[in-house]
């Protein structure tokens, strides 16, 4: 009994309280993970970072229960602690009911009740339809790119894929299908995500309040491309979309450049057209996406990349490498000066 004591008294003679020092190098850690954090809710694809009334909505509701969380998890710690350093004695038994009532089914009730309210408050806001005369995009997700299909000036609709514009402060309802699987489209800078379930339509209305390029993606496991299923959203001001609108919706123009024109034969001997359509020539395609204004978008192989030549050029020879399991078949063999053509006639396609 004697020694058993002694070797605990090494244990009981410590200090009670742990001491923290605040050194430099302590600080910069703290300092650094405080801002890998914060810069994470930046960025283009941010819902934390909101470009659009959804998004506002759905930010708030989340830093309102995060805040939340954080209080009550600040409590419990509390009162854990608390419980630690009292001395253990008999308790009183209706005191201790109260603590279990009051914690284990009062509090809980009404936080989740006022959660409820919260989250039924806002919903009306994000599952409304846009009013008469808005501006609808039809939205198709297939493994795995996006075609998009917007109404032309002119009153008929015209195709584009992998790139999506808005004009600002102007509610835009999304028409959503789905060619294969189930897909889920997601602007996490603009609002929610709706599935998109083949053999129904569904819909999602979007009001962007600010100009600029966010991210969008695929938000349903899709298969082994899902990660790279991504399109690229610019907000723009009125007038500017109108302008682009109009642009996109006329057919290629013939390539002037010498190289260009070639690679447009290049690109109809090697079969393109037979997937891909470049409106106003004999490329009809429609398996992949459509490529009449390639050379406007941001990027190339739906968000994958860049849209650069060298990196087209890896995607024309080796898309599976970028893409696994992608339709796009591998045309290594084309010649280098073949290959060249047939990047500048793309390129120049905007
Ligand atoms: Cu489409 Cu995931």
């Amino acid at each position: 009994m004697h020694a058993v004591n002694q070797s605990l008294q090494p244990i009981l003679d410590r200090p009670r309280r742990a001491t923290f020092s605040w050194s430099r190098r302590s600080i910069a850690r703290w300092a650094l993970l405080a801002v890998t954090v914060c810069t994470g809710c930046q960025g283009p694809q941010s819902a934390l970072s909101p470009a659009g009334e959804g998004a506002e909505q759905i930010a708030a509701l989340f830093w309102a229960m995060a805040i939340g969380a954080g209080m009550i998890w600040l409590v419990v710690i509390g009162l854990a602690a608390y419980a630690l350093r009292i001395v253990p004695q008999p308790h009183d038994k209706r005191s201790s009911r109260r603590w279990v009532i009051g914690g284990g089914v009062i509090v809980p009730t009404l936080l989740l009740s006022i959660l409820l309210m919260f989250g039924l408050a806002i919903l009306p806001a994000l599952v409304r339809p846009a009013p008469e005369g808005s501006l609808h995009v039809e939205v198709v997700g297939v493994r795995w790119w996006w075609r998009f299909i917007y109404p032309s000036p002119d009153g008929g609709s015209f195709e584009l894929a992998n790139e999506v514009r808005l004009p600002v402060g102007e509610p835009v309802q999304f028409d959503l299908r789905s060619a294969d699987v189930i897909h889920g489209f997601w602007i996490p800078s603009l609002g929610g995500k709706v599935d998109m379930i083949p053999g129904r339509q569904t819909r999602l209305t979007l009001w962007p309040t600010a100009v600029g390029t966010y991210r969008g993606v695929c938000a349903e496991y899709c298969g082994a491309s899902h990660a790279k299923m991504a399109f690229d959203v610019v907000v723009m001001p009125r007038e500017e979309f109108d302008a682009w609108l109009r642009q996109q919706a006329q057919d290629a123009i013939d390539p002037s450049e010498p190289d260009a024109r070639r690679g447009s034969e290049v690109f109809l001997k090697s079969g393109c057209g037979g997937c891909h359509a470049v409106r106003g020539t004999a490329a009809d395609g429609s398996i992949g996406p459509d490529l009449t204004h390639f050379g406007s978008r941001h990027s190339l192989a739906a968000g994958s990349l860049e849209n650069s030549p060298d990196n087209l050029r890896r995607w024309i020879t080796e898309p599976q490498s970028i893409k696994p399991m992608a339709v796009m078949p591998g045309y290594h063999t084309l010649s280098d000066a073949d290959l060249a053509s047939l990047i500048a006639y793309l390129q120049g396609l905007e």
